[in-house]
Order: C-alpha cells, then sequence, then structure tokens
C-alpha cells in the first residue's frame, strides 16, 4: 500500500474581497514590516495598490520589491533578500503571478530559516531541505495560474547553469493564501490563455502521474472541468466576472491535484523553453501538452485516463471506444490550445533545431520527471522536440 502525501496552505480565503483578510492574520501574529515582492506591470496596473493600500489603511508598515521579471532567475531572490534586511522586514508578502510568489516563496524560506542565509546557494538550499521553519510568506494570487499560491514548489531559472529548475519542500508551502478574482480581473487575454493552459496542464499530468489517487484525482478532474466550461469564455471576455472566479478556483483544485499527484515530462520539457527562449510557462505547456500526451498514451494506465479528461473538458464519451475517447482528449486541448493562439511551432518561439539534443539532455534531468507514466529516453524526448518544428 502505497503512502500519499498532501500539503496544503494553513489557510486559504478566496472570492471577490477576499484580500482584506490579510489584516486580521498579520495583526494576530504581531508582524512589523513586509517585504511586497511584486512586479512592475502590477504596479503600472494598480493592482499591487489594490494589497498596499488595505496595508496602508490599517497602518501596517510595508517596503516594496518590484524587480521581478516573468521567468525569473537567482538574482532577483539576492536582490529581494538584500531588500528585506536593508528595509528591516519581519515577512514577506507576495503580490503576484507565479513570477512573483516564487521569489517571494524562497525569500520568505531563506530568512524563516537563518541557517540558510550564511552562503547561500543553489547547492546549499538543496542540502538544508527539509527546511525547519514555515516560509514567512502571505501568497496573493494576481494570476489563475500557477497554483504557486498553494504549492510547495518555486521555479527559478540559474542564469549560470543555463537551467530552469524547480525546488520542492512542504515547508515553502504558504502558511496563508489569498485567492482573490479581484486582483486578476486586469490579467491581459494572453496571459490568461497561458495561465489557464498552464493550470490545465497542472491537472492533466498530476491526473495521470503514476502517484495518482483518489483525492488527487477528485481535485484534477474538478480543475478540468471548470477549466473546460471557463476558461476560452475568461479569456474572450475579461469583464466576465464569473467565469474569472471560477478560473481562480479552478487554478487552485490543480494545484491541490499536482500538490499530491505531481507532475510530468510536460513540465520538464516546458522549464527547458523558459530557459532557453524565455518562453511563457503557461505558453511553453500549452504548446507541448497534447504531443506528449500522444507519446504517453503507450502507457495503458495513463492512456485509460485520457477518455475521462475528454469527458471533464465536456466531450460526451460515454458511447466511445477507449481509443476514441483518446483521440477525442487530445483533440479538445488542440482545438483549446487554437482557440486561445497559443503558438504551435517551437519556431514561433525563437527555438533553434541545433539546441534539440541540449534541451532533451537537460528536460530529462528535471526533477518531475520520476512521476511521468513513461521515462522516456533522451532520444525520445528530442524527437518530442523536433515534431514541433516545421
Ligand atoms: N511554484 C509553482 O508551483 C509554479 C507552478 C507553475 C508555474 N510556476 C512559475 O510561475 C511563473 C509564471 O507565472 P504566471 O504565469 O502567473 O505569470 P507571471 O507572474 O510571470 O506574470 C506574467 C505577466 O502578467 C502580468 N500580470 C500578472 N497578474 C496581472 C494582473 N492581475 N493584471 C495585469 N497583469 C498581470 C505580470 O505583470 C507579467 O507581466 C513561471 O516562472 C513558472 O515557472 C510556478
Ligand atoms: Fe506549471
Amino acid at each position: 500500500m502505497a503512502v500519499h502525501f498532501a500539503r496544503y496552505n494553513e489557510y486559504v480565503n478566496f472570492g471577490f474581497g477576499a484580500r482584506e483578510t490579510i489584516v486580521p492574520y498579520i495583526k494576530t501574529r504581531g508582524y512589523k514590516k513586509a517585504l511586497v515582492i511584486t512586479d512592475k506591470d502590477l504596479i503600472k496596473f494598480g493592482v499591487t495598490a489594490k494589497v498596499t493600500d488595505i496595508l496602508d489603511a490599517n497602518k501596517i508598515e510595508y517596503a516594496v520589491f518590484a524587480d521581478v521579471d516573468p521567468n525569473p532567475a537567482f538574482e532577483e531572490v539576492f536582490n529581494a533578500l538584500d531588500k528585506y534586511h536593508a528595509e528591516n522586514c519581519d515577512f514577506v508578502i507576495g503580490v503576484g503571478g507565479g513570477s512573483p510568489l516564487d521569489v517571494g516563496k524562497l525569500v520568505g524560506t531563506i530568512v524563516a530559516n537563518s541557517d540558510l542565509e550564511d552562503g547561500f546557494s543553489y547547492e546549499h538550499f538543496y542540502a538544508c531541505a527539509p527546511f525547519k521553519n514555515k516560509a514567512k510568506f502571505i501568497a496573493i494570487t494576481t494570476t489563475a495560474g500557477t497554483g504557486s499560491e498553494g504549492s510547495a514548489a518555486a521555479a527559478i531559472k540559474d542564469n549560470v547553469l543555463h537551467v530552469k529548475r524547480s525546488f520542492n519542500d512542504p515547508s515553502m508551502v504558504p502558511p496563508f493564501a489569498i485567492v482573490d478574482p479581484e486582483l486578476m480581473m486586469s490579467v491581459p487575454p494572453k496571459v490568461r490563455a497561458a495561465c489557464g493552459m498552464d493550470a490545465l496542464t497542472h491537472a492533466i499530468e498530476s491526473y495521470i502521474s503514476t502517484v495518482a489517487f483518489p483525492v488527487s484525482q477528485m481535485a484534477a478532474i474538478g480543475a478540468m472541468e471548470l477549466i473546460g466550461k471557463y476558461l476560452v469564455k475568461s479569456v474572450k471576455d475579461p469583464s466576465d466576472r464569473e467565469a474569472v472566479e471560477a478560473m481562480s478556483m479552478a487554478q487552485y483544485m490543480a494545484v491541490m491535484s499536482f500538490a499530491q499527484g505531481r507532475l510530468g515530462l510536460v513540465h520538464c520539457m516546458a522549464h527547458m523553453l523558459s530557459a532557453y527562449y524565455n518562453t511563457a510557462h503557461g505558453v511553453a505547456n500549452a504548446m507541448l501538452l497534447a504531443t506528449v500526451l500522444e507519446f504517453n498514451a503507450q502507457s495503458p494506465t495513463a492512456r485509460a485516463r485520457y477518455p475521462k479528461i475528454a469527458q471533464a473538458l465536456g466531450v460526451d464519451t460515454r458511447d466511445m471506444t477507449e481509443d476514441e475517447g483518446v483521440e477525442a482528449c487530445l483533440k479538445t486541448i488542440r482545438d483549446m490550445a487554437d482557440e486561445l493562439g497559443i503558438p504551435k511551432t517551437m519556431n514561433e518561439i525563437g527555438a533553434k533545431i541545433e539546441d534539440a539534443d541540449d534541451l532533451a539532455r537537460l528536460a530529462l534531468e528535471d526533477k518531475l520527471l520520476p512521476t511521468n507514466p513513461v521515462q522516456p529516453s533522451q532520444e525520445q524526448v528530442k524527437e518530442l522536440y523536433l515534431k514541433l518544428f516545421v
């Protein structure tokens, strides 16, 4: 009998206006000064202010660190850490999509575990896990989404090694998360599409992973049902509050599924596209999803689950054979990506065919690979990348 590990936030509040609930949380803990980690666009669009206005109104001190780029690198973590100390902060609030949240999560983990601060490095960080103390971190997501606000992971680029890696530790699950769709209303359609496809990839990869079990699969199916019904709607009509709220829940259900069910080859391969070509994470996943699922269909256990994925996404598969259900699953995902305007080819993201060997080698080293239903060879991963070139 296998043991399954579930790691969730201690508190997570949902709904329009949920961000107001950070005040009692902060006051109860006696925190004095926050480092708000966010990004420049969020400041420009007034999203960060929707949180800092609450801090101002309640006389909670804070400093702001906004130098986080999409696909953040280690340097951003170091710089934020310097600001945390220079400003005498004693906790971290992340306001953003996965990029500011992942930086915030690492800073919140490092400051809660003072033994990490000396000579902090990749290796040092890995060597010290599992961490003794939980991250001092409130995660407020502004996209739907990566689910970073609910996950034990942070994905960071190493510009020296030229890779993007995912760190995982139970102590990194943010103790308190806010999923407030009001903060997501201003997300541009392209980002909505990419983030929604990231959430779909989380749900599907965890649903077919080798460690999937009824609890993770229940969350995955719930996420897929909402994504099938609301993702395209939320992209086509940015003012549709019902669709944005549904997607905010869907992406959280997807993180509940992958927190226990883990991920797989799509993410391993996508990480390398982000590292090499700075491709948005959700776009990279969306481009690869159907092609990698086709490959994973050689696992009979995974394959048997594809018709259920199609059904959750809104296809009536009840009278279909398994083969027909598999086809319906792949077609639905491809159609959805097309409708959302996701690039179809590696050429469109500036990928170079001569990089394919390196991409494949590095993807195989990714920590998310072991739970993929099929363990591929380097040659097979290279073939999958090559399929997407024209
Ligand atoms: N930790 C995890 O579990 C996990 C899971 C999946 C992905 N990730 C990581 O998350 C990152 C991607 O995060 P993301 O897709 O949320 O995007 P992002 O955080 O990189 O943001 C993308 C763009 O959208 C803008 N944006 C975000 N919210 C907005 C809003 N409300 N209004 C207007 N603009 C807004 C940002 O300013 C930015 O320009 C990647 O680095 C990825 O690897 C982490
Ligand atoms: Fe992801």
